[in-house]
């Protein structure tokens, strides 16, 4: 039996990882988020009431779960006051459960600045980024100039820390992308009062986990983005600025490969990109407006329209290669029902090798396999007997293509609308 379950994305992103974590959360004692930061958006439906989740890991709405921000995640102090505020505000309580790393790195309004120039500064080459500051600080976490948080609790010692960075930062801000500097004193001032509100949250992350796994606690680690862009493996440059696959839960919470019992992979019944940047599979047509439509299809973060295509089985089979997927979970099936034709991307003309990089993708040609739609309403669906025979045989081509089996559906957004064929945590 599975003790501890990863949950990650195996696209572009926003497949209804969100969802998942909360449902499965009930079975779990902690909820860890390991890599990313506010750039992601999950979001939670449950009795009607929608929650839009950034940074905190979505267990928060469960009794049980400890919830623990690991050290490979970036961290806006302000972004997360705002959130547990938000919460607190609904009636949920949050900083008795939530724990963070002192290791976080911390993002500074300088970096949300250097972000948002240099996306100016790329024009029509722009990545598309969050705007939230994301690359610069995983920049400075590599470079090794970042301030963390735990510094942030120590007076002196940010002090000393954030002069050197913004100096840094201010000078690349005036002199290279000709923008506004920062205010030194303001940001000094934030980081002291924000620091000092998140200090009763700190702890050994680490250690929570080990001593939990030791104890035969479920752990439940929640991935935010999608693999496609992780920044090794994804569409680069058009991807973030962290391990979104797998090799992100070690370094990210401090777990080994013998602490994960169960990986669930996460992928839309089609494709999603939000941003720009490759996406072989895209529709231009009535059909991708339709999906986008009954998908709902706008960003969680900032509201973008995300871009919709077919599934792209070519792509979804090397994720589920890079992260060793245990279980696939198909998310939002009823958005396909009543086509009369659903596609998928089997292979990729163009290309001898799964594409590098950017320049590799766009001379990807898709290739499709058509199969028969389904007339039947999908949505809300628990049972599996209920699946129109085409929407089955839809899926089980899918398992053939990719590699792996289709463990659960999600029919619709609600918490309980999700057909479960073999449990991570309890394997029935
Ligand atoms: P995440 O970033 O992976 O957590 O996903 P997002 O929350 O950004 O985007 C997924 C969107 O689809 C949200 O608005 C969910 O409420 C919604 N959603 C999730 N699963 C389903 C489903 O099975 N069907 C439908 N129709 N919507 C879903
Ligand atoms: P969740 O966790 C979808 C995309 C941005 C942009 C690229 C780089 O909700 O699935 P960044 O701000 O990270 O430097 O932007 O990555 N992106 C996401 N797309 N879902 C997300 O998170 C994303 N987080 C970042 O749109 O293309
Ligand atoms: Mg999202």
């Amino acid at each position: 039996m599975a003790r501890s379950v990863v949950i990650l994305g195996t696209q572009w992103g926003d497949e209804g990882k969100g969802k998942i974590v909360d449902l499965l959360a009930h079975e779990a004692d902690a909820v860890v988020r390991f890599q990313g930061g506010h750039n992601a958006g999950h979001t939670l439906l449950v009795d009607d009431r929608k929650t839009v989740l950034h940074l905190i890991p979505s267990g928060i709405l469960t009794d049980r779960a400890r919830c623990l921000i690991g050290n490979g995640v970036v961290i806006s102090p302000q972004a997360l006051i705002t959130e547990i505020e938000g919460l607190e505000k609904a009636g949920i309580e949050v900083r008795g459960k939530l724990g963070l790393s002192g290791a976080c790195p911390v993002i500074l309004g300088s970096h949300v600045a250097l972000d948002q120039a240099r996306e100016r500064r790329r024009g029509k080459k722009a990545i598309g980024t969050t705007g939230r500051g994301i690359g610069p600080v995983y920049e400075d976490k590599a470079s090794r100039l970042g301030i963390r948080i735990a510094d942030l609790v120590d007076p002196a010692r940010v002090e000393d820390k954030l002069g050197a960075v913004l100096d840094y930062h201010n000078f690349l801000l005036t002199e290279y992308y000709a923008s506004d500097p920062v205010d030194a004193h303001r940001v000094a001032e934030d980081a002291a009062r924000l620091g000092a509100e998140l200090k009763p949250m700190l702890c050994d992350v680490t250690e929570e986990l080990h001593r939990l796994r030791a104890r035969g606690g479920a752990i439940l680690f929640e991935g935010a983005q999608g693999s496609l862009l992780d920044i090794d493996h994804g569409t680069y440059p058009f991807v973030t600025s962290s391990n979104t696959t797998i090799g992100g839960v070690m370094t990210g919470a401090g777990v080994s490969p013998a602490d994960i019992d169960y990986v669930l992979g996460i992928t839309k019944a089609y494709t999603t990109r939000v941003g720009s940047g490759p996406l072989p599979t895209e529709l231009d047509d009535e059909i991708g407006r339709r999906i986008a439509e009954r998908g709902v299809e706008f960003g969680a973060t900032t509201g973008r329209p995300r871009r919709c295509g077919w599934i792209d089985a070519v792509a979804l089979r090397r994720m589920v290669q890079v992260n060793g997927i245990t279980g696939l979970c198909v998310t939002k099936l009823d958005v396909l029902d009543g086509l009369d034709e659903v596609r998928i991307c089997t292979a990729y003309e163009g290309v001898d090798t799964f594409p590098l990089g950017a320049e590799d993708w766009a001379r990807v040609e898709p290739v499709y396999e058509s199969v028969s739609g389904w007339q039947g309403d999908t949505r809300g669906i628990t049972d599996a007997a209920r699946l129109p025979g085409a929407a089955r045989a839809y899926l089980e081509r899918l398992e053939t293509l990719v590699g792996a089996p289709v463990h659960m559906l999600s029919t619709g957004p609600e918490r309980e609308a999700n057909v479960m064929i073999r449990h991570p945590y309890h394997g029935d």
